[in-house]
């Protein structure tokens, strides 16, 4: 089969691709094969790019010389084929329910390289934490006092963070103020079944600036464990890092050349992910490092000094380029003067930023099905899922194309794999979830795929 690549021509946010995406996406005949075989929408999952997001922020620890312990946040994807890569780059698992728990135990990880940092845990999640010997970090006194119900006596002290809800976060249900965190020290330093491990925080948003500020709070936190005789040895900054979708320049320009008609629905979306950021997760983690503290002491001269590991779970920015998603187009619908709605094989559940009142910022990829002539028509169209729901929309944006999409072609977004492709999917009609296959090449650049499991 033929086929042929047709990038969107307006609005231009074209996506910052991997050499490995890159070839992916371009590999027009073999997402066609892919997706008649397994069915649309398909997500093509790189564990590979994890592997490599995990060395980029170990490079930095390791060039400065600072301790530190990388959990990947599993909640960002349902891959088993990304936690297993998570693993093999030599990362723990930050795992947010007892299944993600028992999917990171059945690919081998075991202990303190298992982290729990969400904050509803069930009693089974409690327990099954505690009888491998997780570390459990603790949003709040009930949750300690839970905690401390399930711990046997036989000796073996169980490994715990305090969640610290920093100042300024007032409004986030997550974490403890200072002065309780201060309870909860006490409460561990009277429980010899405890072992206090360090201080935790995450915040919502993607500044560093925001994580240097939290770090203090929680740097004074570990020196008041210490003077009551406990020994953390980490601070744990929790995600947020960054990914790069598309360029700066495109991303800054859009925003300003961005209006209400770009939109079906008149309107801009109040917020959106900083597509395209300034920094890379690398970048931003070392400008943390090089934040100075009220002491006149960097972050990494004050983790250095007190020799303390500097913890974190990155979700997001650790699957940046793991995951491309192809969707068929079944339907595209004249509306008029140029205008078409492009209806697609399967949902925005798929593709869920339109569920959170905001939009995925990363154009897709138009992969026609054939070569055959087509006259160039400019076309511009918005992107529709199969199901009854009016709202049921990929893309509210109005994408414009220079010849007008048919059935059969593909839409392929490259980078779905930061919550995008499947924190909302569901069998919405009876329609079956989407297929996940990972994807190597081989030496000789050959593609090829492999299930998900
Ligand atoms: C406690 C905690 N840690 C880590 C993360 C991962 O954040 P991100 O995907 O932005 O890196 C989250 C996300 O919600 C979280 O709640």
């Amino acid at each position: 089969m033929t086929s042929h690549i047709d990038p969107i021509t307006w609005p231009e946010l074209s996506p910052i691709l991997s050499p490995l995406a890159a070839d992916i996406l371009t590999s027009s005949a073999s997402l066609h094969k892919w997706t008649e075989e397994y069915g649309s929408p398909l997500h093509l999952v790189l564990p590979s790019e994890l592997n490599a997001n995990v060395e980029g922020l170990r490079r930095v620890f390791d060039e400065r010389g600072v301790g530190h312990a990388i959990y990947y946040g599993a909640k960002v994807n349902k891959s088993s084929g990304l936690m297993r890569a998570a693993l093999e780059a030599g990362a723990g698992i930050d795992v947010s329910s007892v299944y993600e728990l028992r999917d990171a135990v059945k690919l081998g990880a075991w202990g303190s390289g298992i982290v729990a940092t969400g904050p509803a845990k069930t009693a089974q999640f409690h327990d099954e934490l505690v009888r491998i010997g997780a570390l459990i970090c603790v949003d709040s006194p009930e949750e300690l006092t839970d905690v401390s119900k399930r711990l046997p006596t036989d000796g073996v002290e169980q490994p715990v963070l305090l969640r610290l809800q920093p100042k300024g976060h007032e409004k986030s249900r997550f974490g403890m103020a200072g002065e309780t965190v201060r309870a909860c020290l006490s409460r561990i330093a009277a429980d010899d079944r405890f072992r206090f491990d360090g201080i935790h925080f995450h915040l919502s948003g993607y500044r560093w600036q925001d994580r240097a500020v939290a770090f203090e709070e929680a740097a004074k936190l570990m020196e008041e464990a210490r003077a009551i005789g406990l020994s953390p040895k980490m601070i744990d900054i929790g995600g947020g890092l960054p990914i790069q979708y598309v360029s700066e320049v495109a991303w800054e320009e859009h925003l300003l050349r961005q209006r209400a008609d770009d939109y079906r629905t008149g309107k801009v979306p109040a917020s959106f992910y900083p597509y395209g950021g300034p920094q890379s997760a690398a970048a931003w983690l070392s400008c943390f490092l090089d934040a100075q503290l009220s002491s006149g002491l960097t972050i990494e001269d004050y983790l250095k000094q007190r020799e303390l590991t500097l913890a974190m779970e990155p979700g997001r920015s650790l699957v940046d380029q793991a995951a491309i998603s192809a969707f068929r187009i079944t339907r595209v619908k004249d509306l008029g003067g140029g205008d078409g709605v492009i209806f697609v094989e399967g949902s925005s559940f798929s593709a869920c930023e339109t569920w959170f009142a905001s939009e995925f910022m990363v154009d897709p990829v138009l992969l026609r099905q054939n070569d055959r002539a087509r006259a160039d028509e400019p076309f511009r169209g918005y992107i529709a899922g199969h199901s009854c729901l009016d709202e049921d929309v990929l893309s509210n944006r109005w994408l414009g194309f220079s010849q007008i999409p048919e059935a059969g072609d593909l839409l392929v977004w490259a980078n779905t794999g930061g919550y995008q492709m499947d924190l909302l999917e569901n069998e919405f009609h009876r329609h079956p979830m989407p297929k996940r296959l990972c994807v190597t090449k081989s030496a000789a650049g050959q593609l090829s795929i492999y299930p998900d499991n």
